[in-house]
């Protein structure tokens, strides 16, 4: 598959949402947006109603990353106001399973993400109910931290599952993604790639994004 990339928006500047969706539109391939609730993670972001609002304010298809407690509750909303991937931590699911379902019967990707200190042997067999597996490359709650090389033996557990199985499932890798990085996510097996900081934190996000692609694709 080719790859997917994700700029996360918690490296954006949030005064002006709108505008770091404008910069990289026609060279990122989806919009991340990091949903932090100060329980699940110490960090709080955004919620329901920024998204929808933002909803309206770009065509870029949002994957919307949910770190919060209780998703069986919150995250069919994202799916009504117009996500076009919702990930939820199995971490925090009640329910991993039925919450798949309600999500795609709204309309969007499901997607499980896996915590730095998870292991992912336990959740290979619900991967046909998803559509991608986020693979955490740092400990989820804040941006700019570094990137876990570590990690990358559960994208290769991943890979060669979904490969045997010939499931549908992208695996996205999400934490320190950056020039010097991406290239050994993606020979572990990743095709997904969120990257905060090194989008929003350089002088050109759009050549940010294009650079990223190249490096992942080679
Ligand atoms: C952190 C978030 C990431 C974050 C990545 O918990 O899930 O999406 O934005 O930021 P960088 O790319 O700066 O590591
Ligand atoms: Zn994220």
């Amino acid at each position: 598959m080719t790859p997917i990339i994700a700029p996360s928006l918690l490296a954006a500047d949030f005064s002006r949402l709108a505008d770091a969706a404008a910069a990289v539109h026609g060279s990122a391939d989806w919009l991340h947006v990091d949903v932090m609730d100060n329980h699940f993670v110490p960090n709080l972001t955004i919620g329901l109603p920024v998204v929808r609002s933002l909803r309206g304010a770009t065509d870029l298809p949002f994957d919307v990353h949910l770190m919060i407690e209780a998703p069986d509750r919150w995250a069919p909303g994202y799916a009504e106001a117009g996500a076009y991937n919702v990930t939820f931590h199995a971490e925090a699911a009640a329910d991993p399973v039925g919450l798949a379902k309600t999500l795609r019967s709204a309309g969007a990707l499901a997607g499980l993400a896996i915590d730095r200190d998870t292991p992912v042997e336990p959740y290979l067999e619900l991967l046909p109910h998803f559509d991608t597996l986020l693979i955490m490359t740092i400990k989820a709650g804040f941006g700019g931290q570094r990137f876990m090389p570590e990690m990358l033996a559960k994208v290769r557990t991943a890979r060669q599952h979904v490969n045997a199985g010939h499931l549908q499932v992208r695996i996205e890798v999400d934490g320190g993604i950056a020039d010097d990085t991406i290239e050994a996510a993606a020979t572990a097996g990743a095709d997904a790639f969120v990257a905060g900081t090194a989008v929003y934190g350089a002088a050109d996000p759009a050549e940010a994004c294009r650079r990223l692609r190249a490096l992942a694709t080679r």
